[in-house]
C-alpha cells in the first residue's frame, strides 16, 4: 500500500562505484584536450555523466544473477529461447532477430528494405537511424506534429505524427515511400511520447497505402507509462498490456536493449514479414552472427530477457518518470528554459533560449554543454545544429539533453546538477559560440573538434 507522496527509489543499493571529483582547472584542461567536444572526454574526468541513457544504467541483482546462467552454445542456446519467449510475449512478432545494439538492427532492416531514392518516414529519426537511412541512398523524412518542435508548448503527446502531412506524402510521393516508422518515445524531440490513438491512426494510413509500419521502440516502456497516465481510458491497464498493444499495432520493431532493455548492450529486430525476415537474417549472419545470438553473448540475452520484464514494473516506471520530471523542476528553479513537459528519459534544455546571444550556427548547445562540464563536471549532449545541421544549415531546435541513466543516480546527484545549472545560468551571458575545426562527413557530433569564437570587440 502506498500512503506517502514522495516517490522513492524502488530499490536499495548493493554495490557502489566511486565518483572521482575534479577541480575546475582540471576540467578546463580536459575539455581543451577533447577539442571542446564532450564526447572526447575521459569518463573519469566526468562527475555526473548524463551524456546518454544508453547502456549506462545499473543492472539489478536478478540480472547479475542470470548472467551465470548464460548458455554460450553457438546455435540454439537456452538463453536465446528465453530471450525469444520474452520478446515474443511482449511484441507478438513472428521473427525475433537479436543484434548487438539498436543501430545494427537499423542497418540490417534498412539495407534489406530500402533502395536509393526511397523515402523512410518517421516522427523524428534519431541520429544513427537517419544516418543509416541516408547510407542506403534513401531519404529520411520527419513528420512530427508542429507542437513537437516548440520547446515551451505543453502537449501530452508531442511525439505524435502529423497525420495530415503523412497522408499528403503518401498521396503525392507514395511510390517512393518504403516504410513508416514511429520512434517511441521521440528522442530527438525531447523524449516525448506517442499516443495509442496516434499509433492506431498511423497504422491505418500506412496500411491503406500498402506500407509497412515499424516502431523504433527503445523506450517503449516509458512511452507506455505516459499512455497510462495521460491518455483517456488507459489508466487501469498495466504498462505491459499497453506496450503489447503498441507493438501489435505495428508490423515490426527495431530495439536498442541498452535503453528499456535495462541492459548494457544488445538489441533486436522483430517482424512478421517472412521474406523480409529471411533477408534480414542473411545480413545478420554476414555481419553480426548466427541468428540465435546475433552479436551477443548468451549471458547478454539473459540480462535483456530479465530487464524487459523489470522495466514494465509500475513502481519502477513511476520512479523513473518522476526522477526525470524532478530534474526538470531543478533546472526550471535555476531559471533554465527546458522542453516541456519533461520527457521519459531526459530533460532537454532549450539552448537557443538560454543563450540568445549565440546564433544557431555558432552552436549554443555546444557552448551550454561545455559550460555544464566546466562549472560542475556534468556531461550532457548537444542535440542541435552539430548533430542535425550541415555546414550552413541550422537544425531548427538547439537543445542540450541531460539523459538519466536508469537506476544509477540518486536525488542528491540531481540536486547537484540543479546547482551546476544555476551557476551556468549566472555566467550564461559570458559564454561564447564555437566553430568547427575538423569533422567527419557523417555523424559529425561524435568526433568533431571545436574552437571558441573570440569575443567581438567594438572599436
Ligand atoms: N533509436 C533511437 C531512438 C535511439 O535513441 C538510439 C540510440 C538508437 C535508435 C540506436 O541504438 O545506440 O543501441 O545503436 N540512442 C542513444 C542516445 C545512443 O544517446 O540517445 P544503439
Amino acid at each position: 500500500m502506498r500512503c506517502m507522496s514522495v516517490v522513492i527509489e524502488p530499490f536499495r543499493i548493493k554495490a557502489v562505484e566511486p565518483l572521482r571529483f575534479t577541480t575546475r582547472e582540471q576540467r578546463e584542461r580536459a575539455l581543451r584536450d577533447a577539442g571542446y567536444n564532450v564526447f572526447g572526454l575521459k569518463a573519469r574526468d566526468v562527475i555526473i555523466d548524463l551524456l546518454t541513457d544508453s547502456g549506462t544504467g545499473a543492472m539489478s541483482a536478478a540480472q547479475w544473477g542470470v548472467l551465470m546462467q548464460g548458455d554460450e552454445s553457438y546455435a540454439g542456446s537456452r538463453s536465446f529461447e528465453r530471450f525469444e519467449n520474452v520478446v515474443r510475449d511482449l511484441t507478438g512478432y513472428k521473427h525475433i532477430i537479436p543484434t548487438h545494439q539498436g543501430r545494427a538492427a537499423e542497418r540490417i532492416l534498412f539495407h534489406s528494405a530500402l533502395q536509393p531514392g526511397d523515402i523512410a518516414i518517421n516522427n523524428i529519426h534519431f541520429d544513427t537511424t537517419r544516418a543509416n537511412v541516408e547510407y542506403e541512398g534513401a531519404e529520411a523524412r520527419d513528420l512530427v506534429i508542429a507542437e513537437g518542435r516548440l520547446p515551451s508548448f505543453l502537449h501530452p503527446f508531442k511525439g505524435n505524427m502529423n497525420l495530415t502531412a503523412l497522408e499528403h506524402v503518401l498521396r503525392d510521393e507514395g511510390d517512393r515511400v518504403r516504410m513508416v516508422m514511429m520512434t517511441v518515445t521521440n528522442n530527438s524531440g525531447g523524449g516525448q511520447p506517442v499516443s495509442l490513438e496516434n499509433l492506431r491512426a498511423v497504422r491505418e494510413i500506412a496500411h491503406r497505402y500498402g506500407k509497412p509500419f515499424f516502431l523504433d521502440a527503445c523506450r517503449f516502456a516509458e512511452n507506455a507509462w505516459f499512455i497510462k497516465t495521460r491518455e483517456e481510458g488507459q489508466g487501469d491497464r498495466t504498462p505491459k498490456e499497453i506496450a503489447q498493444e503498441m507493438f501489435r499495432l505495428a508490423d515490426g520493431a527495431l530495439m536498442s536493449a541498452k535503453k528499456d532493455g535495462l541492459a548494457n548492450i544488445g538489441g533486436f529486430l522483430a517482424l512478421n514479414d517472412d521474406l523480409l525476415a529471411e533477408r534480414c537474417r542473411n545480413m545478420l549472419i554476414l555481419t553480426e552472427g548466427f541468428p540465435t545470438y546475433g552479436g551477443l553473448a548468451g549471458y547478454d540475452l539473459e540480462a535483456i530477457a530479465q530487464g524487459l520484464e523489470e522495466v514494465l514494473e509500475e513502481d519502477y516506471l513511476r520512479y523513473r518518470i518522476r526522477t526525470v520530471e524532478y530534474l526538470g523542476e531543478c533546472l526550471q528553479a535555476a531559471g533554465i528554459p527546458i522542453v516541456v513537459p519533461t520527457g521519459g528519459h531526459a530533460v532537454y534544455i532549450d539552448a537557443a533560449a538560454t543563450l540568445p546571444h549565440i546564433p544557431a550556427l555558432e552552436f549554443p548547445g555546444v557552448a551550454l554543454a561545455n559550460a555544464l562540464f566546466v562549472e560542475g563536471g556534468v556531461r550532457a549532449c548537444e542535440i542541435g545544429s552539430v548533430m542535425f545541421g550541415a555546414d550552413d544549415k541550422a537544425a531548427g531546435m538547439e537543445l542540450v539533453r541531460l539523459a538519466m541513466p536508469r537506476r544509477l543516480y540518486t536525488q542528491s546527484h540531481i540536486d547537484y546538477v540543479g546547482e551546476v545549472a544555476a551557476q551556468v545560468k549566472r555566467v550564461a551571458h559570458t559564454l561564447r559560440g564555437y566553430r568547427i575545426v575538423s569533422a567527419p562527413k557523417v555523424l559529425r557530433h561524435f568526433t568533431a573538434r571545436f574552437e571558441e569564437i573570440e569575443a567581438k570587440t567594438f572599436a
